[in-house]
């Protein structure tokens, strides 16, 4: 990704539906921090989205509310970033519709997180669960963006936002910008710290390293994570056969900057027993500023008020001309 004089877009979303983990922050956050110099950086909390499964309504608007100050207790400074809840720009669900008419069932039946999705709430199998890759094209298209910064996991529903793309601009022009999936090689995919098989998620907790999480229990969390049952216990790359470790290794070189070559070199010798303490200090003092500034900016609830009323004007200001271009090269009746 080259950055030149002039300025491309970046946008990104995370979803308000439970409290965010290192996987969030390595597979997304952090590739967002630090761009402004380079890019116009539209971030959001994606709570349209998060209503594909049931929440508790306070939950919701604290879980909101959280994130918005986690995004900013990360790095990006409200003033240089446009950081907005998704439902307060109304574009995105208006496009979220066209878009529905340009996207075909059997592409979004094919989609991994509506199969995950549907088979883990089995009761609530919405529409809105099935058509939420053609809102999340429209979240991305409203704002032109040259790329988008997300983990592996949705990697997906940017494929998919590109063959909308094709098919749009084929039929009425170059209206829509083609934006290409972002991710790095060590933060993509954060895997869980108890089965390494399965990613990073909320729905094992015990696996699942919190942002807002206390330094006593991301210590006893790297502790017991899930080494690897082999005999010669070293600190090796080798993620078929060794998943829990290459895992550690990978988190490791995301918060610390090591390659995966030093960080073998540094722990020759030395077993899993000093490295997975490692590891967690190494996430401890990474997160321990994320957690003290969040707490601190979520008692100044006027300031954070000000952070989502400009960020909305400011995003459905861009959005507003995306939309109405739109509207126009289908043939709706302008009013005016
Ligand atoms: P969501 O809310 O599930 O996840 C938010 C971001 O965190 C990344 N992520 C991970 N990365 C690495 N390892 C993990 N274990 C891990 N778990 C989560 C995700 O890849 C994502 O980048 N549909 C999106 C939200 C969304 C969006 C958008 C994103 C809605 N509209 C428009 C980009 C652009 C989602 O469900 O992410």
């Amino acid at each position: 990704m080259e950055a030149n004089t002039v300025k491309k877009t970046m946008l990104s979303g995370i979803q308000p539906s439970g409290d965010l983990h290192l996987g969030n922050y390595l597979g997304a956050i952090k590739n967002w921090v630090g761009r402004t110099e380079a890019f116009d950086c539209f971030y959001f909390m994606a709570d349209l989205h998060a209503i594909t499964v049931r929440q508790n309504p306070a939950d919701l608007r604290r879980r909101t509310l959280t994130q918005l100050a986690q995004y900013v207790a990360c790095g990006l400074d409200p003033e240089k970033n446009t950081l907005f809840i998704q439902s307060h720009v109304r574009q995105h669900a208006e496009l979220g519709w066209v878009l529905n008419c340009y996207t075909m069932f059997g592409e979004l039946s094919r989609m991994t997180q509506f199969k995950d999705k549907s088979a883990k709430h089995a009761d609530n199998i919405n529409g809105g669960l099935f058509t939420y890759p053609s809102l999340m094209a429209a979240d991305i298209l409203l704002y032109q963006p040259d790329f988008v910064p997300v983990g592996a996991d949705q990697k997906q529903h940017v494929e998919l936002t590109r063959n909308i793309v094709q098919r749009f601009n084929g039929v009425y022009g170059e209206v829509f910008k083609m934006p290409e999936f972002y991710s790095t090689k060590e933060g993509a995919r954060v895997m869980c710290l108890t089965t390494p098989e399965n990613k990073m998620s909320k729905s094992a907790p015990e696996g699942c390293v919190f942002l807002m999480e206390k330094p006593e229990d991301i210590a006893r969390k790297f502790k017991r994570a899930v080494t690897d049952s082999d005999t010669e216990r070293c600190v090796r790359y080798d993620p078929e056969n060794k998943p829990g470790v290459s895992n550690l290794m990978n988190i490791y070189a995301a918060v610390t900057g090591m390659s995966l070559d030093e960080i073998e070199r540094a722990f020759e010798g030395q077993g899993y027993g000093r490295f997975k303490p490692a590891v967690g200090e190494a996430v401890i003092e990474l997160l321990r500023p994320i957690r003290e500034e969040t707490e601190r900016i979520l008692k100044d609830k006027a300031y954070l008020e000000s952070v989502y009323k400009n960020g909305a004007e400011r995003a459905a200001y861009v959005a507003e001309k995306t939309l109405r271009k739109v509207y126009k090269k289908i043939g709706f009746v302008p009013r005016g």
